[in-house]
């Protein structure tokens, strides 16, 4: 594949995206203006859309086809951003900038970012609910994205990663935040992507362990770019991680063995790539990450 049709098909698989992601947005009465508005504001632009990208494509490789994949790629980008939104808040990481604007809570106020957060996670469920697949997809679909969001997914992870701020993680602990904060999500994507396509357990399976190593890579260079990177590029400020004292892969390894594991870890994840049809796509996306400056 060569980087024209690589970068064709990225730029078709955002564009269906960034076309539903409104669509499916909820009708707002009188007085409900303000959050429904926080939502869009959170939702659209400055987000490269790797998680609904990942999703479309497992589809694919697995024998089914994007757009009956698109509610659950959108959903899990309502996921994502409400994660965003309740990291930023000064209770978590304190961010103003995202995405290349202020913050959901410093553009309105942290009462509508929280409830801005709360109404996308809930309406994700909606929104595969309405989805027209099988009973049977719909429901494998919410229960793993539920899962992964949750206590033993994403908010496991966030919830740990705040307690190291206190204490002296090792790289093992933080190996493991990582694997719920991050690729938690990641794994959501991917697997959406195979349900959609009533993709196999081998397929499901290959798909997990992919996305997880994807998923640690994906925030060991996240954090290499809280030290390395360019506010306007990444669109999020730079230094966040060290005004928080957290302690990250980068800060604790090194940014040499950190950009060497970063390598690695995509490596593993494409050697697993071997149980699906025409995956290049998948594999440059992987590869490309490993160097991205936003
Ligand atoms: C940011 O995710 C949060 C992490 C898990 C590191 P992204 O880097 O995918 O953020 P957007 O969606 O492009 O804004
Ligand atoms: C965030 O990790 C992971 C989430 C679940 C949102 P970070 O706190 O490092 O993400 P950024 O750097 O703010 O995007
Ligand atoms: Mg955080
Ligand atoms: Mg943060
Ligand atoms: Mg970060």
């Amino acid at each position: 594949m060569t980087d024209f049709e690589f970068e064709n098909i990225l730029k078709n698989d955002i564009r269906k995206v960034d076309n539903s992601l409104l669509s499916y947005l909820p009708d707002a009465k009188d007085g409900q203006y303000q959050v429904a508005e926080a939502m869009k504001y959170s939702l659209i632009n400055g987000g490269k859309r790797i998680r609904p990208v990942l999703a479309l494509e497992f589809a694919r490789a697995c024998g089914g086809t994007r757009n009956d994949c698109l509610p659950l790629a959108c959903a899990l980008e309502y996921v994502h951003t409400y994660s965003l939104i309740h990291d930023d808040l000064p209770c978590m990481d304190n961010d103003d900038l995202r995405r290349g604007k202020p913050s959901c809570h410093k553009q309105f106020d942290e009462a509508t970012a929280l409830l801005a957060g709360d109404a996308l996670l809930t309406h994700a469920f909606e929104i595969i609910s309405e989805a027209e697949l099988s009973d049977d997809k719909k429901v494998i679909a919410v229960s793993l994205l539920a899962q992964n969001s949750g206590v033993s997914g994403m908010i496991g992870g966030q919830v740990i990663d705040l307690l190291f701020e206190q204490g002296s993680p090792n790289l093992k602990e933080l190996l493991t935040v990582y694997k719920l904060k991050t690729g938690a999500l990641i794994s959501a994507a991917c697997l959406l992507g195979c349900i959609s396509a009533g993709a196999d357990s081998s397929q499901m399976a290959a798909a997990s362990k992919f996305a997880y190593s994807l998923g640690i890579a994906f925030q060991i260079q996240d954090d290499i770019l809280d030290i390395t990177g360019d506010e306007k590029k990444l669109g999020k400020p730079v230094g966040s991680d060290a005004t928080n004292s957290k302690k990250t892969y980068a800060t604790i390894a090194g940014l040499t063995k950190a950009q060497q594991d970063v390598k690695k870890l995509t490596d593993n994840a494409i050697s697993q790539l071997d149980a699906f049809e025409d995956t290049e796509f998948i594999k440059l996306l992987a590869l490309k990450l490993v160097n991205r400056d936003r």
